[in-house]
């Protein structure tokens, strides 16, 4: 596989990072998974805002010359060099602070941040989505600044850990009573007919599709609200559903052991995913499906 490295077009193995660089030693930068669906990124440009509020955050400068016309062309050249033209793949965008000698605070002015993206095959998890995912729940040991999409993904890998190994699929987080997010997704629950999220605040991820979700929630006319889910609600939500990148819409059968969201994936939750896949480039259904 090729990938991009600092301006360069490399093969994987001939791309390597210093290792002072602070991305290694501090988890000091920023990251964006970015869906392909035949050979099309979707919903590039909110990835690259993102990116850029990411780089902010952090108080990176974002590299001369790489903004989103440019991050695309990347992308497109990195799919074509690799044979993804027309498949399913993922895109990885990662910007870290640069190499320089070991100081907590900044290094000098200056400094080129790394920049790496890659470009990889990817198969929609259509088993998973079908049966419904189970969760367990988990402490939200994260900082207050869960709205920068950081490479620093301790608390993340973590919980994701415990779920493997309690034989389930995501790990959700629970902070005062609350559920926030999954360790890589968003969550929403169906109460009485409307959706349910936790608000866009500096203790989840903006995602993606939770974004496009919203959208496509208001365009079929179900009721939303931006509001917590209590964690003692969850056994009597009528659906949960997940979303995220690479699951787009999935839904949530099982928390902690039990059966949740009905047992079984739940009908807004199956009229959201159908109008997900609708909006992805065409073809999505028909490639997922084959
Ligand atoms: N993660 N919340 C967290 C903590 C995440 O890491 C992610 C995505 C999301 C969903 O965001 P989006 O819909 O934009 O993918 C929410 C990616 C997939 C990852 O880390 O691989």
């Amino acid at each position: 596989m090729r990938v991009y490295l600092n301006g360069e077009y490399v093969g994987r193995e001939q791309a390597v990072v210093p290792v002072d660089d602070r991305g290694f030693l501090f988890g000091d930068g920023v990251y964006e998974v970015v869906r392909v669906v035949n050979g099309q990124l979707f919903e590039a440009d909110r990835h690259w805002r993102r990116l850029e509020r990411s780089l902010d955050g952090l108080q990176i400068r974002q590299p001369a010359g790489l903004d989103g016309a440019a991050l695309d062309a990347i992308a497109q050249r990195l799919l074509e060099e690799n044979g993804l033209g027309d498949a399913h793949a993922l895109v990885y965008v990662q910007i870290t602070r640069g190499a320089a000698v070991r100081t907590h605070h900044f290094p000098p002015e200056g400094t080129r941040p790394t920049v790496f993206v890659s470009a990889g095959p990817f198969s929609p998890p259509d088993a998973v989505r079908t049966r419904g995912a189970s969760v367990i729940t988990c402490a939200d040991i994260r900082w207050a600044r869960c709205d920068l999409k950081t490479v620093n993904l301790l608390p993340n890998t973590l919980a994701k850990q415990r779920a493997v190994a309690a034989g389930a699929d995501e790990a959700v987080f629970v902070r005062d009573g609350v559920v926030t997010e999954g360790a890589s997704s968003n969550l929403f629950g169906v109460f009485g007919g409307e959706l349910r999220t936790y608000p866009a605040t500096n203790y989840i991820l903006p995602g993606i599709t939770r974004d496009v979700v919203l959208e496509l929630a208001t365009e079929l006319g179900i009721p939303v609200r931006l509001a917590p889910i209590f964690v003692d609600e969850l056994p009597r939500a009528d659906e949960l559903f997940l979303t995220n990148t690479t699951s787009d819409v999935m839904p949530i059968v099982r928390v902690d052991g039990q059966p949740a969201g009905g047992g079984r994936p739940g009908p807004v939750t199956g009229r959201l995913s159908a109008a997900f896949i609708e909006r992805m480039p065409a073809g999505a259904m028909r490639a997922a499906t084959v």
